[in-house]
């Protein structure tokens, strides 16, 4: 091993044997963390290639469980989304997806840094099962076409280690190290396709749009090389996705706009419909564009979808009536209102500091999260006010805890001059 880390620290390239060996070895113990650290610090100085990274993803996705591919009867394609503020699209879009006739094993991640996390805001539901074994996650897939279910510490292993250490020697902003991390987790799902989500902006890991496609050219191609077929969209992330940013009240905002399409946030609704049209298409559901985003403009406004999200809740052991009885129960509302007039510009950042350091989020591993603690945005970026509009409505279940989630959001709208936004969806590629 220090052989190898000597080489790797002069810039040379591992073979693919050498690869399976680290992994084998951060799995097992026989790496030490100076070693696996010694590593990430030379990958982030000389980055992998194409290959290393190829190599890397697939010998962490093979040192765990995993599940096979043809569980169910249909094609398996899920979405990954790198993070962003107030992004609910994962709870529309399975069950959109699952509608309109595909399988979607959705293995997701709680909150990273700053960002939510699909597995939190799940969580909010009382009695909703997230922590699934394989041999359940399993049977939903077989008889459901799709479950919901929290990464286990059997799933990429490897990945688990390598990303504490990357946390804290500074080493999680690699290009090659954030693709074998995520493809690593999502080919454990048995996929026949995935899109690729790479998210842009204030409120996103990549600030700018350089960043991010070279984040998605990494994806794509390592995804080829694995043989997944895999389409990347650039989304906008300089402002919170849709009107809500929190567990509960996203999954609140997802509920509501699926069970109606006309009042659903209209950039929540077009990065959604974006996102499960290339599903479609990677699936061959539908041969075009046109078609399959008819397919999913049917199945949200026909009611299919939102008939689907109650039913996989309740297949998790969810209750959500008994979830809307609590909310209401133990929650305290503020308004949060405009003291000056012009164009307001929302910083997702300081919404989703704001919503953590007041409980919604974690500050430190294992730290418990108050499901209830969220943001309801009245206005959005670009919308104009006078003094006395209502810009938001914050909750929590603490008046103090309210009390502070509200000055916080004072600060983080700013009213002024109209900014740039930047479009939903910015670029796409797809699959030669
Ligand atoms: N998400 C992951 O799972 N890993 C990374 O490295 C970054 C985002």
């Amino acid at each position: 091993m220090k052989e190898l880390l000597r080489r790797k620290r002069d810039g040379a390239q591992w073979t693919e044997a050498e690869i399976v060996q680290f992994v084998e070895g951060v799995t097992n113990g026989d790496v030490t963390d100076a070693q696996c650290a010694a590593f990430l610090m030379a990958a982030c100085i000389n980055d992998l290639t194409v290959d290393e990274t190829a190599s890397l993803t697939l010998a962490m996705m093979r040192n765990g469980t995993r599940l096979e591919r043809g569980i169910s009867s249909r094609l398996a394609v899920d979405k990954h989304s790198t993070g962003g503020v107030g992004d609910k699209v994962s709870l529309l879009l399975s069950p959109l997806a699952i509608a309109c006739g595909l399988a979607v094993p959705m293995i997701s991640g709680r909150g990273l840094g700053h960002t939510g996390g699909t597995v939190d805001k799940l969580e909010s539901v009382l009695g909703l099962k997230m922590a699934l074994s394989m041999d359940e996650s399993k049977q939903l897939l077989r008889e459901h076409h799709g479950f919901m279910s929290a990464a286990t510490a059997e799933i990429a292993p490897a990945d688990r280690r390598l990303y504490s250490l990357r946390d804290a020697t500074g080493t999680v902003e690699n290009v090659g190290l954030i693709t074998a991390s995520i493809l690593s987790k999502k080919m454990c799902e048995g996929l026949d396709g995935l899109v690729m989500d790479v998210k842009v902006g204030k409120g996103a890991f990549m600030k700018t749009l350089d960043e991010a496609q070279r984040l998605g050219t990494s994806i794509a191609s390592v995804a080829k090389a694995a043989g997944l077929p895999c389409t990347v969209v650039y989304t906008s992330m300089d402002t919170p996705l849709g009107q809500s940013v929190g567990n509960w009240v996203e999954m609140v905002e997802a509920e509501e706009a699926l069970a109606s399409y006309e009042h659903a946030d209209p950039r929540l609704r077009r990065v959604t419909e974006c996102l499960v049209t290339e599903m479609l298409l990677l699936a061959n559901v539908a041969t075009t564009e046109t078609a399959a985003h008819a397919m999913v403009r049917s199945a949200w406004t026909s009611g299919a979808a939102h008939r689907e999200f109650h039913a996989m809740i309740s297949r998790q052991g969810g209750d959500w009536e008994g979830t809307l009885r609590d909310a209401q129960r133990k929650t305290v509302s503020h308004e949060v209102v405009a003291e000056s007039s012009g164009v307001i510009t929302v910083d997702p950042m300081a919404v989703a500091l704001a919503v953590m350091s007041a409980g919604g989020g974690r500050l430190r591993d294992g730290d418990t999260i108050d499901p209830y603690v969220g943001v309801r945005f009245v206005l959005q970026s670009g919308d104009s006010v006078k003094p006395g509009d209502a810009l938001a409505v914050v909750s929590g279940s603490s008046v103090e805890g309210a009390t502070e989630l509200q000055n916080a959001l004072k600060r983080a709208i700013q009213i002024g001059d109209p900014k740039n936004i930047m479009p939903d969806i910015i670029d796409l590629t797809r699959p030669e």
